[in-house]
């Protein structure tokens, strides 16, 4: 990952503060959709009067004036170049001071959506990591904290920032915020908005006006979002005692937007596909997602704004704490297994890739030269999972006092994953220092377990030998051993637990654990919970899988179980050997069990979708083959229909929720075993089931559901055209609709399908969620976007490069599509890397997505 002599490149280790305290910020805006006027005043003070003063200004932002405590300063003795504006230190008084500025900004023709910009004739502002420097001159760094005043002369209705309003008037308004924020957190918006209303009182009695603002028209699609909001202020009361700090809490939900949602203090930004949510138009995924982001950027009221970060090095303080906060937050409203595992579920489609290639980084990066490039799966899940582990190996009480402490110590302060150690060190007396290698360490381990029975020792004794090992990253060859904690459970004979879960702690490369007075051997559940992220490598035939498919009393050790056998029959299968039978006999006695939980057995019975069986196959050194990978999953899917037809069809029949749509846990976990068995039926009934349900339900989830059954047997037209005549002026719709025609297609077709959507007019390609939406639907099709030919390839590589142009994070952010290019065959390798080389050689490539491209072709 290290980039030498990059001048671009920034350094954990060259961390320095910031030579002036800022004391209060006050701005005020004229806004004008092509001039707006900003007038900045900064009330500071030196911290070492020798430094000259260097604020963090975009080449757009055009000074008009700069005033040091109201005078001219010598112009001799400020500079000006692309990114900063210096004031030297002998235009500055050895005391307080007042900087002012104006600038003009041209909101109109910004297309990056970073800083101020236009969207849908709205203003808004997005300003993580570094957008507030395209607004005005600033110390655009997080550990720059200050109280902000703002005045907003507009004509538009309705306008919001920070903090709580202090006066709204005809075309004005003053917002104050009191809470010393940095830059980043900073928000703008003015728009023609309808709000959801709400009210919610704090346990200690104040009064919080709660909106959720949407386009008029939208009013009845955002009653969710407000409902989520409100479960979340509950819930950071009961489980974390944090409290809300302001009279207001505002969220405006905006359709141009490059990240799914905003912690601006106070008045939180929204993707509108996270805010917007009917039974027509969103499916329970959708609103499940609603109610898990509108609780993270609430939690990070006080992880990440209360208590910041000290640099963007330390962005997992932030990200993985609220990321883990907010899991434990659906767990509490949903099934709490069902989450966790989809949790690694998705950790492994998306972090254990990203750690298997080019652009593997710890979950602290030590440097970068885009910090919008490490908003990644690494930072954010896999720093969830390391503080899962943590706690697994403080306890739950060590955990809460480390928090309390965190909180107590840290409030008001810009912190580091240092610190953060250091509060559970303090609170709990353990020592993490080789603990703290999960922050710094890159790499997925590798766990291998060996299990030695000895029936005459210690009344039946079985002894685990575990190894670790992980495979070296970018920049990092050397691994040390790190502490990993392994949630173990034993299973007799019969199927009775016999050993409850025990929690091993690994500190050595190799290590050894005994278990005694078990009579007979018993069968291993291990890693349960999926206590660490690691891959774990055990010798156990099919046999004992569906034993403990069917015995385990740990809920994710059960799946995996499933998962493992499912996996194994797909390798077998995609290596031309014949398998399945066990998976097969083993899926359904589980299918057939009433006794499970509905959307447990619908998770057992979706198979491994081709990237995690790629994934996998290069974990353990083969070349995946895309096309027989895609052919094995068909293959095992069509005999698993075969074989349990009646059983299916049954539970598609008895699984359908009657009545009006709602998307609470029970019923959307119904739906998810009625949509699993018909994906499988759909291989046997030629998609006449799912022609009906599409035809007939009510729910955007079963029309989904139905549409990508259609797609999969080659008859989707009329589906898709009805979907297009019904939502056409729905832009959310619109964007599954150009998706899952290139999602779900054949992969033969996939790459012309997407080439035929991309040149309709109503691809809307500057905006975010329409660009993701078609090439994401690409890089979704594994065997599609991989087609041998490079056709995949190259028609991405030709759209980053237009992206570039117009919207760099967007553009480096969708590259990670090649990010496992190294692990296919020479042909697709040599088309891969011909089209990152097309890309790293063009003409004006942006910082973002040079770096990206020159990391995977390092
Ligand atoms: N901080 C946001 C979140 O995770 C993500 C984000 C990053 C949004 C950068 C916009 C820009 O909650
Ligand atoms: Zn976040």
């Amino acid at each position: 990952m290290t980039q030498p002599n990059n001048p671009d490149t920034r350094y954990l280790a060259d961390y320095q503060p910031f030579p002036f305290i800022l004391e209060e910020t006050r701005l005020d805006f004229d806004l004008a959709p092509d001039a707006t006027r900003v007038r900045a005043n900064l009330k500071m003070r030196p911290r070492d009067a020798t430094k000259d003063l260097v604020l963090d200004g975009g080449s757009a932002v055009e000074l008009l004036s700069l005033h040091i405590d109201g005078k001219v300063p010598d112009p001799a003795l400020v500079a000006r170049d692309d990114e900063t504006l210096t004031i030297a230190a002998a235009a500055l008084p050895d005391a307080p001071f007042s900087l002012t500025t104006e600038v003009r900004i041209d909101p109109s023709s910004n297309t990056a959506f970073e800083g101020l910009y236009l969207s849908g004739g709205m203003f808004c502002t997005q300003c993580e990591a570094e957008g507030f420097r395209h607004i005005t001159f600033y110390p655009d760094r997080p550990d720059v904290m200050a109280p902000f005043r703002v005045t907003i002369r507009s004509e538009k209705p309705i306008l919001l920032s920070n903090g709580n309003p202090v006066s709204v008037g005809d075309g004005v308004a003053e917002w104050h915020d009191p809470w010393p924020k940095p830059a980043y957190l900073f928000a703008l918006v003015a728009g023609d908005l309808v709000a959801v209303r709400d009210v919610f009182t704090t346990r200690s009695g104040r009064r919080v006006d709660l909106n959720v603002w949407v386009r008029p028209g939208d009013q009845d699609r955002a009653g969710f979002a407000m409902e989520s909001l409100i479960k979340s202020m509950k819930w950071d009361e009961d489980v974390y005692g944090r409290e809300y700090d302001l009279d207001v809490f505002n969220i405006v939900a905006v359709d141009d937007f490059n990240m799914g949602a905003m912690e601006n203090k106070g008045l939180n930004i929204f993707n509108s596909k996270l805010v917007l949510a009917s039974p027509e138009t969103a499916t329970d995924a959708d609103y499940e997602r609603i109610e898990s982001v509108i609780a993270h950027e609430y939690f990070h009221n006080w992880t990440g704004n209360r208590i910041t970060c000290r640099d963007w090095f330390q962005l997992c303080l932030k990200e993985g704490l609220t990321v883990f906060r907010d899991q434990q937050f659906t767990s509490d409203m949903r099934s709490a297994p069902v989450k966790r595992i989809e949790d690694v579920r998705a950790l492994r489609a998306r972090q254990f890739r990203e750690d298997q290639g080019p652009l593997a980084h710890p979950v602290r990066p030590d440097n970068y030269q885009e910090i919008n490039n490490f908003y990644t799966a690494t930072v954010y899940e896999k720093g969830a999972e390391v503080i899962g582990m943590l706690k697994r190996l403080v306890g739950d009480d060590g955990y809460a006092r480390a928090l309390d402490l965190y909180f107590e110590r840290h409030d008001g302060e810009a912190a580091t994953i240092e610190d953060w150690l250091k509060v559970f060190e303090d609170a709990t007396g353990r020592d993490l220092t080789q603990f703290k290698r999960w922050y710094t360490d890159a790499g997925t381990p590798h766990l291998t377990m060996a299990e030695d029975w000895d029936e005459a020792a210690s009344g039946g004794q079985l002894t685990l030998t575990f190894s670790q090992r992980t495979p070296p990253t970018p920049g990092q060859d050397d691994k040390p051993p790190r502490v990993i904690p392994v949630a173990v459970g034993l299973i007799g004979p019969n199927g009775d637990e016999v050993q409850a879960t025990r929690m091993l702690e690994m500190t050595e490369a190799q290590q050894s654990f005994s278990f005694d007075g078990l009579g007979a051997r018993p069968v291993v559940s291990a890693l349960r919970g999926f206590s660490a992220p690691v891959v774990l490598d055990r010798n156990i035939d099919d046999a004992t899988r569906a034993f403990l498919l069917a015995h385990d009393t740990d809920p994710f050790a059960r799946w995996e179980a499933g998962r493992d056998l499912a996996m194994s029959a797909l390798i077998s299968l995609s290596q031309g050997q014949a398998a399945g039978a066990d998976y097969i006999d083993a899926i359904g006695r589980l299918a057939a069990d009433d006794g499970a939980d509905p959307a447990f057995r619908a998770l057992c019975l979706m198979l491994p979708g081709d990237e995690e069986i790629a994934t996998r196959l290069a974990a353990e050194g083969v070349t995946p083959d895309p096309d027989a990978i895609h052919s094995a999953r068909d293959d095992l899917a069509r005999r698993v229909a075969d074989a349990h037809a009646d059983l299916l069809s049954d539970l598609y029949d008895s699984m359908a929720v009657s009545g009006a749509y709602s998307p609470d846990a029970r019923s959307a976990e119904r739906r998810s075993l009625r949509i699993a068995a018909l994906g499988l039926l759909n291989r046997i009934d030629r998609g006449d089931r799912a022609e009906v349900l599409f035809g007939t339900a009510g729910n955007m989830t079963e029309r989904m559901a139905a549409l990508i059954c259609l797609i999969r047997r080659g008859r989707g037209q009329a589906a898709l055209e009805a979907l297009h005549d019904q939502f056409d002026d729905n832009r959310l719709v619109m964007d599954k609709w150009f998706s899952v025609q290139v999602m779900a297609a054949d992969p033969a077709q996939a790459s012309g399908i997407a080439q035929r959507l991309a040149a309709r007019n109503d691809f809307d390609w500057k905006n975010p969620n329409r660009f993701r939406a078609l090439l994401g639907g690409l890089a979704g099709n594994h065997a599609g976007f991989h087609a041998a030919d490079g056709s995949g390839y190259d028609f991405t590589a030709d759209w980053l490069m237009r992206m570039d142009k117009v919207n760099p994070q967007i553009a480096a952010r969708m590259s990670t599509a090649f990010e496992t290019w190294p692990r296919y065959d020479a042909e697709r390798r040599e088309n891969a890397r011909a089209a990152l080389q097309r890309m790293a050689a063009m003409d004006g490539i942006s910082r973002n997505l040079r770096e990206m491209v020159s990391r995977m072709i390092a």
